[in-house]
């Protein structure tokens, strides 16, 4: 009972559709609250509500009966105000509910719980909350288990999880650890808020005046929170989607994620791209229940970095507890009755089916009237029927997994529940936010396939601001029989928050003893935290509030593997450091506590409103915040975390540039902290003074004894301008961060105050204090006057200060940061402050350089246009739309709500071991490493657990080691490592982190390296690391190698008759075919790039009976997986089976590479016998997996005066790094792309792959296109740079134009050989000019660039000719299999194309029942066997669909002949009627065969009974030839044997000495089955001082023939095309190249916190996608490639080339700037253009005042 005045009572229960309403009436102030879903409902006074005619206290059934946009009415009786009437009203649409809920009352807190009924579950729903039984089940296993002595037994690995149904539970029994409630603690005593942002602001106004007043008021808060513990617990209390979850003795290091994801516990929703917060694939939501507001708080979180232990008394939800699966009801079953032998009896449905069909035919009564309106009948159902959702019966499917899915922004989905949660967990606080607010949100979140638009199309519904105009502009899933349309304005997910966790025990003292040397201990308040480290626990402390250090700093957390008594203290609970923000004495000082989120500090800012300024100090401080990580890792960072990871840097290990810091500093903000042994006494210091004392070497540790409690930051008048260039412009780290106060005195001059500080240049907030000086008593007017001798100064200042520290640097990772262009940003970034300062007197062309643009962009937006909608089918055989249609990907919904299982998920059998590489940690040297049993058995002693160490020796005799394309890479190395990250051994133990563990502790500790000995002699002993260096040394791959004595390398390509002499001197000017030409020499280099898929390399093997393995690897290639398992463990084909799940994600990257993951796999499975499962870490993965390999290239073009190219000739080398693997394929499919669209009559293309000790060249999106395409359109752009040097108006050709001239005609031949029958290249490009108004938006950009200085915009536009297939006759071919179940007519297809998430198994099925005549959910295709489709060719080089396809084609043309003849021959043999009586006759209805009789069977379902009774063949398998590519190449020149250049470990082939040409040599290409043409346009705006780039507009023309699914192929072109985007603008791999430090020759850029794929803020503002309408009526009649497959063309690859525009677009931009200064318009623009690339292409910047005053 409610005994005190103060405690309301409240009512909450969750409604039918898993709403939670909760209603609060406060008797004592009259006050009533009203939530709905954690949102207010209503508020108000008693006053205020309409009282009723009584009715009796609220009952289940009342809460059964809510309906949104009812009114209710509750009599709730209050026992200190009587009885008091309350309306509540659900806003919104919504369902009824119909199941019988809980509802609890919590009367106040006197911890009684009423359940007023238990929650009853239907058993067979599809509830995905976690359901343990009752007891205790095996917790998962631990994490990074520490060494222990040998004398001690293995520790327990399982510490217990305890789960327990609430209904089941008593109110006591939930109290699980023996802590005193916080709900005995009367409400005056009631501890502060959780959010700081709803604590009083009167009540937190204290002022603060001196050291020893802050210290009293300190102790006073301690005081009041203070909450006194009698005993530690040793197990964590939380709820698990709503169920209660105990875990007992959990590992302190323990993370979220890997709890989850443990087989024990079985929620894979969560994701774990990368182990660092720097993907978002594993966000979740945690909640927490705000006692002030009632409320719970919602925030996703990343579960990669939090630990399990932090989790006492929250609420955590995954994608499963926000929703059910999707499910299908109701079925569409339709089994006839089977005899006992298996026959069916034709036409006898069994009882269970003619039920499904009866309530089929209702459903589909019940939507009559729609399908009227919607011009549809009912005989068109029998599609897609994935939303179909029995209203009452499921969970609803989350809708924001439902929109996602919808606007197909889930590909390969292994990102899609991280954008979901993220989303999820917003919409619960801000659920009226903008677009804006929601692009905003994702800064955090990479998704690797989509390229974002769909993604943030999808999430953008759910703004406030989505109009009509938006939702036109929508491109549309087909989703058919969709009874339940989402309106997402009306759905906010549900998340489950227990009553019972409104009472929870937070926090509870933990104390977890961790297995050797770890403990958590919980310290709630000071005065726990000092008890706790005079209790002795003081040694190697770590505290802990958000953990998202873990992300750069995992070992602070875990505790080297050495460290002793490593202490974690969780201060997450501590009151003190809460102190909510606040302004002190109107706008004198800004308060706020050290725990304070980022997020919450950004929220408290934004609010604030008028007083910000983004040249204020609150506007830098929020401008620092919200560029700092990305919003996940912002709603769990804390500023004190930030500022401690500075301050403990400063002398070791990676300093940290924090941004936020940089503008504390600046600010001369305070810091308020205490010493850890003395939490009483309280030190205020400025951010200088503190790092001034902890950089004394006496001081170091400092950083490690104290807590900072709080900031206290005087504010000021004085203009200050924060500013930040990092690798990408969300989620990165500063390359260079500033802060920029600039005080003027009352004469109009700079004053003594001026603070000029940078992040980035010294492992401290620097300040440049000569700088500083300089200014000192100048006006900012003479500042900007003279700005060359202040920026040479500080560019000297700067220079001196970076090399003092470069000692401290050597051991820092590489980041390729040259110290000029640090000194270039800090200039930059001054002169950008000093231009904003003034900005009223600097001219109009300088002020944009003042202009903060970062998170000032616009939404973006764009067209996506499908073909015309009367695109017809011109090979159409059959009259249906299963294709040509925008259907939803059939694996969309599973993915986005997280029940797609990856091979990372397959729930392995009992007894699986995990295995995890030994990786080499040099390059180029020999080693050792002791494996064998006693080996074995030592590791395990030292570790605490069972390990096996596998390695080549366990390769069994006759089995291969060397493997690969090039069959020179080892599954194991032998002796020799050759790069860093290679595989030497594979560790296996019970558990993945057992896995991890030991082989990092063995490659550290136990692989011994020595120098390189035998070949590698001299030149050869020491690695190499770039292209350039490989050519000083000719590290060349020979051609011939006893490695790979089949491979063929296209080393030159010449058109015949071509006169090259020309290319070969210095010549500016030759005669060419008698035409006057201007030679240009021009140079290019390009980069490496990751694969970066989101599920990195897995598999799993499992060996079989009869000598049998059977492994599942996360692989494209089937074939080439099945080969290296035969292979390696030398046995029958047939004994291996090879399946395959769908992919997350792969790029070509999971093609050959896959072969070192599953032959390691394989070797160990078939030693232990036993399963193996290898799940790579991404790190591991980045270092030891094959890249795109960078090229080096050259070129000489030769043009006339009218624009047309003459000659082209270059050289090209290419970075094939360690081993040969695809290099070779991928140099051929640069020869043979390089002619790109033009017809030039002398061309030459040539190439060489060098070996570099880095990673593998491997297959990878566009195979070298898109490096070949940089290089020669460099060439193209350098000629037509040269071409319009001196042009007047008259003279000057557009770029356009000229290629307009030289491009490729109708019949034309390519330098090989191939006549373009089918081009129609020009179309594609007139249309694109004109649909992208590039005339118009090229004069918009000239005139943009006259108007300003610092700002440039360019403009490009490419085309780009794209030849299609393998270019191999054995890989031109597929094989597939179709069988019809007898019972019911569905249908399977084995096929053998893997679904990467490009959606090909539903381009499949849908060609299947487009030929079959079916619906499509009568078909089912499965992933690949090869126990049932050998030999398939690999899912690569944009085959898949075609290839397949066609094998589908055939097999289902075969069968639709075989049922129509045996229906026919029925109707021959028993006549019409009889035909009509069985229910066969379909030559009599209009859908023929798919007409659906009277008991609700198709008439094909009866033909296949009938024909299966007559022993009709229902199984088609069948092989094709893919039309094309069967001749052999004309032209070409191979190396001859002799003089092949000679490498160690390469030992050439001695042929005879003729060139080995085609048809010799089976490897050699042939032509390409057909071609694509496609344009791109792109226009960017960079910023000349820092580098910065803004794409602002991209649109993209691909011509996809006539596409089978316009949405797929839409994803495709856009996902295609960021990923191209990354690879020219950001992301730079980065190689260790400074030989003194420990890690020389190791690839730095192995994480996401070095490696930038592109963000969703990379998304160009407008990005327009059109099909190119081939069939339209304004487009002449084009002629169609027989080969195209339904008439359709490949999408995988082509349009990742046309990203080159981007590059272009960036290349024109800084033309114009240097054009503008004088400089030579001929310059060198190397691959990425990362933001140091760009500003190094800019060249001088202030050399000329002229420019930099106005
Ligand atoms: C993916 C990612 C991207 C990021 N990007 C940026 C970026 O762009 N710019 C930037 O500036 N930062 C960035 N960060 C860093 C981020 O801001 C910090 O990790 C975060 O602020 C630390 O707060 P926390 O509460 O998680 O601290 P924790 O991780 O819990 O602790 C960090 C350190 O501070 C100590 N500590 C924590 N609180 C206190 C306290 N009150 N008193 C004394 N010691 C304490 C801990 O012992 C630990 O050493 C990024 C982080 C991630 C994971
Ligand atoms: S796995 Fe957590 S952010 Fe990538
Ligand atoms: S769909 Fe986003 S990573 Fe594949």
């Amino acid at each position: 009972m409610v005994k005190s005045m103060k405690d309301p009572l409240v009512l909450c229960g969750v409604i039918g559709d898993g709403t939670m309403v909760r209603v609060v009436w406060d008797s004592k102030s009259s006050k009533l609250l009203g939530s709905l879903e954690g949102k207010d409902c209503f508020r108000g006074t008693s006053s205020s509500l309409k009282v009723l005619s009584p009715r009796p206290v609220a009952t289940i059934t009342d809460a059964l009966a809510l309906q949104r946009n009812k009114s209710y009415f509750y009599t709730v009786a209050s026992p200190l105000s009587g009885v008091v009437q309350i309306k509540v009203k659900l806003a919104g649409g919504g369902g009824i509910c119909t199941r019988q809920e809980s509802i609890y009352i919590n009367e106040g807190n006197t911890n009684r719980d009423v359940p007023l009924a238990s929650q009853s579950r239907d058993p067979n729903l599809e509830s995905s909350n976690i359901r343990v039984d009752h007891g205790v089940v095996p917790s998962p296993s631990d994490d990074l288990p520490q060494p222990v002595s040998t004398s001690q037994a293995p520790p327990s690995l399982n510490p217990s999880i305890v789960e327990e149904e609430q209904e089941n539970v008593s109110p006591s029994a939930n109290r699980v650890a023996s802590v005193a409630s916080p709900q005995s603690v009367t409400a005056s005593q009631a501890p502060p808020s959780l959010n700081p942002l709803s604590i009083d602001e009167e009540k937190q106004g204290i002022e603060l005046r001196g050291n020893v007043e802050r210290a009293e008021i300190e102790s006073s808060i301690n005081d009041e929170n203070e909450v006194e513990t009698t005993s530690a617990a040793n197990k964590v209390q939380f709820w698990l989607n709503g169920n209660k979850i105990v875990v007992e003795n959990p590992s302190p290091t323990l993370l979220l994620i890997d709890y989850l994801r443990s087989p024990e516990v079985g929620l894979t929703g969560a994701k774990k791209g990368c182990g660092q917060g720097g993907c978002g694939a594993c966000t979740c939501i945690l909640s927490e229940y705000n006692k002030e507001t009632q409320e719970p708080i919602h925030r996703a979180i990343n579960s990669c970095l939090r630990p399990v232990c932090s989790l006492d008394g929250l609420v955590v939800t995954t994608v499963e507890g926000t929703g059910g699966k999707p499910k299908r009801i109701p079925a569409k079953i339709g089994q006839s009755l089977q005899h006992s032998r298996a026959g069916v009896r034709p036409g006898v449905l069994t009882p269970a089916t003619l039920k499904a069909h009866e309530e089929l035919k209702q459903y589909k009564n019940s939507r009559g009237s729609d399908n009227k309106k919607s011009g549809k009948t009912n005989e068109d159902d029998g599609g897609i029927v994935r939303f179909r959702q029995k209203k009452g019966r499921s969970l609803k499917v989350n809708p924001v997994a439902r929109a996602l899915a919808e606007n197909n922004g889930s590909q390969c989905g292994y990102c899609s529940t991280g954008f979901v949660m993220n989303m999820t967990g917003h919409m619960q606080s801000c659920p009226n936010s903008t677009m804006k607010d929601i692009e905003d949100l994702f800064d955090g979140n990479i998704c690797r396939c989509t390229g974002y638009r769909p993604i943030l199309t999808a999430m953008k519904t759910f703004a406030s601001d989505w109009g009509e105009e938006e939702e036109k502009n929508r491109m549309k899933c087909e989703v058919e029989d969709d009874d339940d349309p989402l309106d997402p304005t009306n759905f906010i997910p549900t998340i489950p928050f227990p009553p019972e966790a409104t009472r929870s025990n937070t926090p509870s003292h933990l104390n977890i003893q961790g297995k050797s040397n770890t403990t958590w201990l919980t310290a709630e308040s000071l005065g726990a935290l000092s008890r706790e480290l005079k209790d002795g626990n003081n040694k190697n402390v770590h505290l802990v509030n958000g953990n998202t250090s873990f992300g750069m700093y995992p070992e602070e957390f875990t505790g080297s593997i050495q460290s002793t008594n490593h202490t974690l203290i969780n201060i997450a609970d501590m009151a003190t450091l809460k102190h909510a923000p606040k302004m002190v004495n109107e706008d004198g000082r800004f308060e706020f506590g050290a725990g304070l989120t980022y997020s919450n500090l950004i929220s408290y800012l934004s609010k604030v409103g008028s007083k910000i300024d983004d040249t204020n100090s609150l506007g830098a401080i929020l401008y620092m915040a919200r560029r700092t990580a990305g919003t996940i890792v912002r709603n769990a960072a804390t500023v004190g975390g930030n500022t401690m990871l500075v301050l403990k840097h400063i002398h070791e290990g990676d300093p940290f540039p924090s941004d936020l810091f940089s503008v504390l500093f600046a600010l001369n903000a305070r810091i308020i902290y205490c010493s850890l042994l003395d939490t009483e006494n309280t030190i205020v210091e400025t951010c200088s003074d503190l790092v001034e004392r902890i950089k004394k070497p006496e001081d170091k540790d400092l950083p490690w004894r104290i807590l900072i409690k709080s900031y206290e930051v005087p504010i000021k008048d004085d203009f200050i301008m924060p500013n930040k260039t990092a690798m990408r412009e969300v989620n990165s780290h500063s390359i260079v961060n500033s802060a920029i106060v600039l005080p003027i005195d009352k004469d109009g001059h700079v004053s003594e105050d001026v603070k000029i500080v940078f992040g980035g240049i010294a492992p401290y907030p620097w300040c440049a204090v000569e700088c500083e000086w300089n200014l000192v008593g100048k006006t900012l007017q003479d500042a900007l006057k003279n700005f060359e001798t202040i920026a040479t100064a500080l560019k000297q200042e700067v220079t001196d200060e970076l090399k003092r520290h470069a000692k401290r640097m050597i051991s820092v990772p590489n980041e390729g940061i040259t110290d000029e262009y640090k000194a270039n940003l800090a200039i930059g970034f001054l002169y950008k402050a000093l231009v904003r300062a003034q900005s009223n007197d600097v001219s109009d062309r300088l002020k944009s350089a003042g202009d903060t643009v970062w998170g000032n962009w616009p939404v973006t937006n764009g067209k996506q246009r499908p073909m015309p909608e009367n695109s017809s089918n011109k090979s159409s055989e059959i009259n249906n739309d299963a294709i040509r249609k925008p259907y939803i990907k059939i694996s969309a919904l599973d993915q986005t709500t997280g029940h797609t299982r990856y091979t990372h998920e397959i729930q392995v059998p009992k007894r699986t071991l995990n295995g995890a590489f030994v990786q080499s940690l040099h390059a180029l040297k020999s080693f050792s490493l002791d494996a064998g049993p006693e080996f074995e058995q030592k590791l395990s002693h030292e570790l605490g657990f069972s390990i096996y160490l596998i390695d080549h020796k366990d390769v069994p005799a006759h089995g291969k080691n060397l493997q690969g394309m090039g069959g020179d890479q080892p599954l194991f190395a032998e002796n020799v490592v050759q790069y860093v990250g290679q595989a030497i051994a594979l560790v296996l133990a019970d558990t993945e982190h057992q896995a991890t563990h030991a082989a990092t502790f063995i490659a550290n500790n136990y692989v011994k390296y020595s120098e390189i000995g035998g070949d590698y002699k001299n030149e050869w002993s020491q690695p190499i690391l770039t292209v350039g260096e490989a050519r000083r040394k000719n590290s060349i791959y020979p051609d011939f190698c006893v490695h790979y004595p089949f491979m063929s390398h296209l080393w030159k390509l010449t058109r015949p008759r071509s006169q090259l002499d020309w290319s070969y001197g210095d010549d500016e000017t030759a005669l060419i075919d008698g035409v006057e030409c201007a030679i240009v020499r021009s140079k290019i280099k390009t980069g490496r790039q990751l694969h970066f898929y989101m599920e990195t390399q897995a598999a799993v093997a499992i060996p079989l009976d009869d000598n049998r393995m059977k492994a599942f690897p996360s692989s494209q290639s089937p074939a080439e997986c099945h080969q290296t398992c035969v292979d390696a463990i030398a046995v029958e084909s047939n004994k291996v089976e090879i399946e395959i799940r769908q992919l997350g994600g792969s790029y070509g990257g999971k093609t050959e590479q896959s072969r070192f993951i599953v032959g390691p796999a394989v070797v160990a499975a078939n030693k232990i016998q036993r399963p193996v499962r290898i799940v790579m870490e991404r790190e591991a993965d980045s270092a030891m997996m094959g890249q795109r390999g960078g090229i080096e290239g050259e070129s000489w073009i030769a043009i006339d005066k009218n624009g047309i190219v003459h000659g082209l000739r270059s050289e090209i080398y290419m970075d094939g790094g360690s081993f040969l693997d695809c290099s070779f394929v991928v140099t051929n499919c640069i020869q043979l792309r390089t002619d790109n669209a033009y017809f030039v009559r002398n061309f030459e293309t040539q190439i060489d792959v060098c070996r570099t000790n880095t990673q593998p060249t491997t297959a990878f999106r566009g195979f070298g296109d898109l490096q070949g395409m940089l290089m020669i359109e460099t060439a193209w752009d350098d000629a037509i740079t040269v071409l319009n040097k001196d042009a007047d108006s008259d003279s000057y050709i557009d770029p356009l134009e000229v290629r307009m001239r030289n491009l490729y005609k109708r019949g034309e031949v390519t330098p090989f050989g191939q006549t373009l029958t089918y081009c129609y290249m020009r179309e594609v490009l007139q249309f694109a000019q004109k649909v992208t108004e590039y005339e118009e938006k090229k004069k918009d950009v000239i005139e943009f660039n006259r108007l300003n200085r610092w700002k440039k915009r360019g403009i490009y536009m490419l085309p780009i000719k794209y030849g299609s297939g393998y270019n191999l006759k054995m890989l031109e071919q597929a094989s597939c299999m179709i069988s019809v179940y007898s019972s019911d007519g569905t249908i399977m297809i084995n096929q053998s194309g893997v679904d990467c998430g490009q959606g090909l198994r539903t381009k499949l099925l849908q060609v299947a029942a487009y030929v079959l005549n079916l619906p499509l959910d009568y078909i089912q295709i499965q992933f690949p066997k090869t126990s049932v489709i050998p030999n398939p060719t690999s899912t690569g080089a944009s085959t898949g669909t075609s290839f397949n396809g066609e094998a589908v084609r055939r097999v289902c043309q075969e069968l639709r002949g075989r049922i129509l003849n045996f229906g026919y021959s029925l109707r021959t043999e028993y006549g019409e009627q009889w035909c009509k009586n069985n229910g066969v006759d379909f030559w009599n209805y209009t859908n023929a065969w798919r007409h659906e009789l009277q008991d609700g069977q198709l008439v094909w379902q009866k033909l296949i009974q009938h024909a299966n009774s007559e022993r009709v063949n229902l199984t088609v398998a069948s092989n094709v030839k893919i039309k094309g590519g069967e001749e052999a190449l004309p032209v070409g020149t191979f190396k001859t044997p002799t003089g092949q250049p000679s490498l160690p470990y390469y030992e050439v082939l001695q042929y005879d000495s003729k060139p080995i040409a085609y048809p010799r040599n089976p490897s050699a290409p042939d032509k390409f089955t057909g071609f694509t043409y496609s344009a791109a346009c792109c226009e960017v705006e960079v910023d000349i001082i820092t580098g910065e780039t803004k794409i602002l507009k991209s649109s993209l023309i691909y011509d996809c023939g006539l596409s089978i699914n316009p949405a797929l192929d839409i994803g495709q072109i856009e996902g295609a095309f960021m990923m191209g985007v990354g690879y020219v603008l950001s992301e730079k791999v980065v190689y260790e190249d400074r030989k003194d430090n420990k890690n020389y020759g190791s690839m730095n850029t192995v994480n996401t916190w070095r490696y930038k794929p592109p963000a969703t803020s990379t998304v160009p503002i407008n990005l327009d996608v059109y099909m190119f309408p081939r069939s339209a009526s304004n487009i002449s009649d084009l002629p169609e490639n027989p080969n195209d497959f339904l008439s359709s063309k490949e999408v995988g690859e082509p349009p990742l080339i046309l990203s080159a525009a981007v590059f272009f677009a960036i290349k024109d931009a800084i033309r114009s700037y240097r054009k503008e200064t004088s400089q030579s318009e001929l310059f060198e623009l190397n691959a990425p253009a990362t933001v140091q690339e760009v500003r190094r292409a800019c060249g001088n910047l202030f050399s000329d005042t002229t420019h930099v005053a106005s």
